[in-house]
């Protein structure tokens, strides 16, 4: 179904300011009011069911050379469209996203430069976005962002969830303050974080997810961040209004363009409903459509890794074994041999794992981290004791994969210049996934993690690697934007502050992955690497004091709670062979959807869905608490009328607690209908998962009926 009306062109004859535009989004929820004032600046506010959540909030740039692009404006033609379609993701949460809203197109001139600005707003019934477009035109062919200056006016003090505005880094924990109590300056003690830059001590990242007070969510993030710099956050906090800050370059410009150009989508999603946050799907559908023609080799997938071994320093990255985790204890042995890699391969075979994530098995980790040092790797070389051919066959004989790892340091010239021959080598050895690290300072030296350049640059290694039928995971790229849609072959990004943290930091609070889904997932699945069994580092080492701030059931949950069609199975083999009826659930759990409902949400506190597998009528549950023990209630009204299914329910023991006995878990069989409500405790920390899937009468012959 495609339907795009376009309605009403106006131009209008006589230069004018104060046109009063409102787009009301296709169920009349949200309008948006877009107009200029007095001084011919652009603005816009918004309502959602009539409360006016975003006050008046003003839109323009600081351009190079050419100036203020701020005021003096015209309205000189208008045009308003709806498009109502629906589209299949390659991969996903759900089957069939649908693409339904209302556009105003606003052309804009400067009357004294003559530069004409056009500005569309699309209003969707759960949110809205709007960008820039600088269209080919005699006023303008070459210019640079200096500032853009995009404003989003809040109406209240909001509550909201907040890392601090940075260049390099994405990988700080959560604060919850109000608007006015963020604080960017604690970013700075966060020891953990190598390459970091602050910039104003009232600057937040996005996605940012903020609750008023009279119970509305709201969250801002942009989409289609492409050949352009990301978008901070900076709180003016006498007037609660969220300023744009771009990233700059290493000589203070924030991006390069040539008519035409457009800007990233600036987003806002909102609703009186947590769960409709977790839900929208606006920014994937303010992304183009793949670019890539053949997507049959795309594969969503779960792979275990050597790799939390050197997490945990059992193992190293560096084949002399002497530079390890952050501890710096020296001498373990080299984690990437021959037979211990084949060890992974024979657990991922005989667990139906399809892949196997090999790090260190290159040369260059002596001196891979912290010496801003451009030629660190080749991605080519193996040490010694790795034998990629033996391997090859190895893996192959078993029909498992390995996933190549490419950790650039930071080095990003580097590997653009191995990337071919990197990807060729990769599919002369049976490699068809990369994961990509840019751990450190970027070169070229003075850019940023998050600056135009590494933008254009994670978007090349994203088309490079689908030219070469390549899939990627990206860590410690810019945080997603919904660009997935655009290059399926884009399984994941880390972008976020991962389960890893939890091994060698003082890692990440309870209630940790209750914000994520609010914050950094809104723009794209992250590769967060749950399944960890072993919850205390203790294990390891009776001198460690880390542990994953979990329970081992709320570890299965993340699988459906943290969506993403790339997911590790992060423990070691051995934790999982210890613990096989536990592990049987990250056997079972898919990575890929045709639907998925969220039952229950509050950002900071928990999160519960259900999501049925692609071309099954497989249903899977994950629910997560914070470090408060709750109930949760399921009911299971999304099962089709009238069946019976069985459940296998993995939940904390009745002692579970994250802290002090993290690894207790009771595993439960019972049949349902969709009439039955499951009341699911979980606890402080904790969570649980469960498969449901149909079953006939006959088969639930002896079993419990759920009451
Ligand atoms: C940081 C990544 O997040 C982690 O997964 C990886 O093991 C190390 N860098 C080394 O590349
Ligand atoms: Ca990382």
């Amino acid at each position: 179904m495609r339907k795009k009306i376009a309605s009403l062109i106006l131009l209008l004859a006589a230069f004018c300011t104060g046109f009063a535009k409102e787009v009301t989004s296709p169920s009349g929820n949200i309008v948006v009011n877009v107009d200029v004032d007095g001084a011919g600046q652009p603005y816009y506010t918004a309502s959602f069911k009539n409360n006016p959540f975003i006050k008046k909030s003003f839109l323009g740039f600081t351009l190079k050379e050419t100036g203020a692009l701020v005021s003096d404006f015209a309205v000189t033609a208008m045009e308003e469209t709806t498009t109502d379609d629906n589209w299949n993701p390659v991969w996903g949460e759900v089957k069939t996203i649908r693409n339904n809203y209302h556009q105003l197109k606003a052309t804009l001139t400067q009357k004294t430069s003559g530069i004409i600005l056009n500005i569309y707003f699309r209003v969707f019934d759960d949110g809205f976005g709007f960008r820039y477009e600088f269209p080919k035109q005699e006023k303008l062919n070459h210019f640079v962002i200096v500032k853009e200056l995009t404003q989003f006016a809040m109406n209240g003090d909001h509550d909201a969830f907040w890392i601090p505005g940075d260049y390099d880094t994405n990988e700080y924990s959560y604060y919850h303050t109000k608007l006015s109590g963020v604080d960017a300056t604690g970013g700075g003690r966060a020891q953990e974080i190598h390459a970091k830059t602050f910039f104003d001590k009232n600057a937040t990242q996005t996605p940012l997810i903020m609750k008023s007070a009279t119970g509305l969510y709201i969250s801002i993030h942009e989409a289609a961040l492409s050949n352009y710099a990301c978008m901070d956050l900076v709180v003016d906090k006498d007037n609660l209004i969220l300023n744009a800050s771009l990233v700059p370059n290493p000589v203070g410009d924030a991006c390069y363009l040539q008519t035409p150009a457009v800007t990233p989508w600036r987003t806002v999603v909102v609703s009186d409903k947590a769960t409709d946050i977790l839900a929208s799907k606006i920014i994937l559908n303010l992304n183009e459509p793949s670019k890539l023609k053949d997507v049959s080799w795309i594969k969503p997938q779960k792979f275990v890794g050597v790799w939390w071994e050197m997490h945990v320093n059992k193992s190293s990255w560096d084949y002399s074994g002497g530079q390890v985790g952050s501890q710096g204890k020296a001498h373990v042995p080299h984690g990437a041999n021959t037979a211990n890699v084949k060890r992974y391969i024979d657990f991922a075979a005989k667990s139906g794992i399809p892949s196997v994530l090999v790090e260190g098995w290159n040369t260059g980790w002596e001196d891979w981290f912290g010496q801003w040092k451009e030629d660190v790797f080749d991605f080519v070389t193996p040490y010694p004791d790795f034998d990629v051919n033996v391997l090859h066959q190895y893996a192959a004989a078993k029909g498992v994969k390995l996933i190549m790892h490419h950790e650039t340091s930071g080095s990003a010239t580097n590997y653009e210049r191995w990337m071919d021959t990197a990807y060729r080598f990769m599919k002369n050895n049976g490699y068809d996934a990369v994961k990509t690290g840019y751990v450190g300072r970027i070169i070229p030296r003075g850019e940023h993690h998050d600056g135009q350049w590494m933008v254009r640059h994670y978007e090349r290694v994203a088309a490079k690697t689908a030219g070469y039928q390549i899939m990627v995971d990206m860590h410690e790229p810019v945080r997603p934007t919904g660009l997935q849609r655009t290059y399926p072959n884009w399984l994941a990004c880390e972008a976020a502050r991962g389960n890893e943290f939890n091994a060698w930091s003082y890692g990440n609070t309870p209630d940790h992955e209750t914000i994520l889904p609010f914050t950094r997932l809104m723009g794209g699945p992250m590769d967060y690497t749950p399944g960890i069994f072993k919850i205390k580092m203790s294990y390891y080492d009776t001198a460690k004091k880390e542990q994953v701030h979990t329970t081992l059931t709320k570890q299965l949950a993340l699988y459906l709670t943290m969506y993403s069609p790339l997911q590790m199975a992060a423990d070691l083999p051995e934790n999982y062979d210890a613990k096989p009826d536990a592990f049987q659930f990250i056997k079972e759990v898919p990575v890929d959807w045709d639907d998925s409902k969220y039952l229950a949400a509050e950002p900071g506190d928990y999160i519960m869905v259900a999501r049925k597998e692609k071309g099954k009528d497989n249903w899977f549950l994950g629910a997560i608490t914070d470090e408060n023990a709750r109930t949760l209630q399921a009911p299971l009204s999304f099962l089709d009328a009238g069946k019976w299914y069985m459940v296998t329910l993995y939940r904390d023991g009745d002692k579970a607690d994250w802290k002090n006995n993290p690894e207790e878990y009771v595993i439960e069989k019972f049949a349902v209908k969709n009439t039955n409500t499951l009341n699911l405790k979980l606890a402080p920390g904790g969570g649980c998962a469960a498969s449901i899937k149909p079953v006939t009468e006959a088969e639930i012959k002896g079993i419990k009926k759920y009451k």
